[in-house]
């Protein structure tokens, strides 16, 4: 039996926690094969001390054929042999456990790979089965079956259910896929479904991880009884909750993850986690209540535009949602799902991210220098919320998206399955520089599975490590400090010039954000951090800046 490390401690740690996401195929390669690796991870650890991170969310390292990236898992038990082993885990594990850093894995229960034995199963024992029973296997319409179940979309791309060839070589039945085809969606109703993730739950608990990401967590139970009601979009404001109610946020769902709660309630500290939920706002609170999955991701603040108005009303409200849920608000510029934050706001108001991609970057222009001031001074204000901020890898850096990525480079599903007209996420994903030059900048020895541009290494760590004013120090400093101002404690605002927000914590601690385009005087006090050089007593544009108030 591998040694296993646990972490004791406050079961509250990560109430105030900061985060950082890991794409662990874009972080470091120890292997030299272009993919990133545990070990990769291991080797840079002290990397993620000196950030000063509490934790950090793994996205999917799973047994995979990648057709999204690693959320279509084919074994939720093991370690892709591309990315290492299970013994590579554990060390891993043990040696970020032994810098106090704690570790979430990524669960993705609504659907599985379709390589997973059980859909290879499935397929195999034909209409009826009870391996069939596993999935969402339904025959089709029309005289012969060939036309889908019902209209139903899919995330990527046009249609949401696909059929198969039956054992005897027939065209036979169709089966659900939110996602792609390659990632058939559970049935939640099946027994074996529910026990197997609570296998794979205490699986990783009992190695000694400290949390679960839980991807897709409003859609696991659907109402499949026929007539099917028309989605052909997922959008609630287009199709309507009473119509979406059918496949997500169902009543349901909700007790699967009170049982879950029960199974993180045997751990000392109970294991946490943190729902992806697209359900409406109101309903969040369900999810991140102490009795289910305990908090909840708010992609809210990352939608918002650089306006003052926005940011507070957004951070209001989900102030109010977590408090609602006895929980602790999240906060998010950037994901493995995102355009890098450091070009969204370099980017004329009102760009659509999509189109600006295929045009590989280039229309509307981009103003590099805004977007990365405004990224630092967005993270500050951030960092200096109540609740957890979640920081992306890469972002501490600024870097910016990678949008001029060739066509034949794309991994992403939606660039094929949404017909070449959306490029989709991999430019936020492109594996990060660690030095200035050299094979993959430092990433590895054997290249880089997503081809990282010339520029790169201008945003690597050696170009910023220990370089005062770079986008690195700022992170560590801000991450520092708030881990000795950070409490509970609610913020309150304070009157404040047009296009600013001033909010004031516990003990003195101040945060004010400049979004207008003109210098204002800077609050009272000792100036802490800031995330720009002040004009003398004033606040530039695009600028937040900590005080210690007398
Ligand atoms: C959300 C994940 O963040 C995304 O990357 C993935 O494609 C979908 N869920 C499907 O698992």
């Amino acid at each position: 039996m591998a040694q296993h490390t646990f972490l004791k401690g406050d079961a509250n740690w990560w109430r105030q926690a900061t985060i950082y996401q890991i794409y662990p195929r874009s972080f470091a390669d120890v292997n030299g094969d272009g993919l990133g690796d545990i070990k990769g991870i291991t080797s840079r650890v002290d990397y993620l001390h000196k950030l000063g991170i509490d934790a950090v969310w793994l996205s999917p390292f799973y047994p995979s054929p990648l057709a999204d990236g690693g959320y279509d898992v084919a074994d939720y038990r093991n370690v892709d042999p591309r990315l290492g082993t299970l013994a590579d885990f554990d060390e891993m594990l043990e040696a970020l456990h032994a810098v106090d850093i704690r570790v979430f894995v990524d669960i993705v229960p609504n659907h599985s790979s379709d390589q997973h034995p059980w859909f290879q199963e499935a397929l195999k024992a034909g209409p009826g089965s009870a391996a069939r029973d596993r999935y969402i296997f339904r025959d089709g319409k029309g005289a012969n079956g060939e036309e889908p179940p019902s209209d139903w979309i899919s995330h990527f791309g046009p249609r949401g259910w696909t059929r198969v060839t039956e054992p005897d070589g027939t065209p036979g039945q169709w089966y659900l896929h939110l996602f792609a085809p390659e990632q058939p969606d559970f049935n939640w109703d099946n027994q074996d479904v529910y026990d197997d993730f609570i296998t794979t739950l205490r699986f990783w608990a009992d190695r000694g991880v400290d949390g679960y990401r839980v991807d897709v967590a409003h859609a696991l139970k659907k109402d499949m009884s026929d007539p099917m009601p028309s989605i052909k979009s997922f959008d609630y404001a287009v199709t309507g909750e009473d119509v979406l109610k059918t496949i997500f946020d169902r009543e349901e769902l909700h007790q699967v993850y009170r049982e879950w709660r029960k199974v993180f309630n045997e751990y000392d500290p109970p294991r946490v986690a943190i729902a992806e939920a697209n359900a409406p706002l109101y309903r969040r609170p369900l999810y991140a209540s102490p009795d289910e999955l305990g908090q909840a991701i708010n992609f809210d603040i990352l939608h918002q535009p650089w306006r003052a108005k926005k940011f507070k009303t957004s951070i209001s409200n989900a102030l109010t949602l977590a408090q609602a849920a006895g929980s602790s608000s999240t906060w998010v510029l950037s994901s493995h799902d995102e355009v890098r934050h450091a070009s969204r706001y370099g980017l004329p108001k009102g760009t659509n991210y999509d189109n600006w991609l295929m045009t590989d970057g280039t229309v509307p222009g981009i103003n590099y220098t805004r977007g990365l001031r405004r990224a630092r001074a967005a993270e500050m204000l951030l960092l200096a919320l109540p609740g957890c901020t979640y920081i992306y890898q890469g972002e501490e850096l600024g870097l910016p998206e990678v949008a001029d990525l060739h066509d034949k480079d794309l991994q992403d599903p939606i660039w094929i399955r949404d017909g070449k007209t959306r490029k989709g996420r991999d430019g936020c994903r492109v594996p990060l520089p660690w030095t200035r030059e050299g094979s993959s900048f430092g990433f590895g020895t054997g290249g880089s599975h997503l081809p990282q541009p010339e520029w790169f290494g201008d945003y690597s760590v050696e170009a910023e490590d220990g370089v005062p004013g770079s986008t690195l120090e700022l992170y560590r400093e801000a991450i520092s400090l708030r881990k000795q101002l950070q409490s509970e404690e609610q913020l309150e605002w304070i009157d404040s010039p047009a296009k600013t927000l001033h909010f004031a914590r516990p003990n003195g601690w101040q945060s004010f954000t400049n979004f207008g385009a003109k210098n204002v005087p800077a609050p009272a006090g000792k100036v802490l951090l800031a995330s720009r050089p002040l004009k003398g007593n004033l606040v530039p544009k695009n600028t937040t800046v900590w005080i210690q108030a007398s």
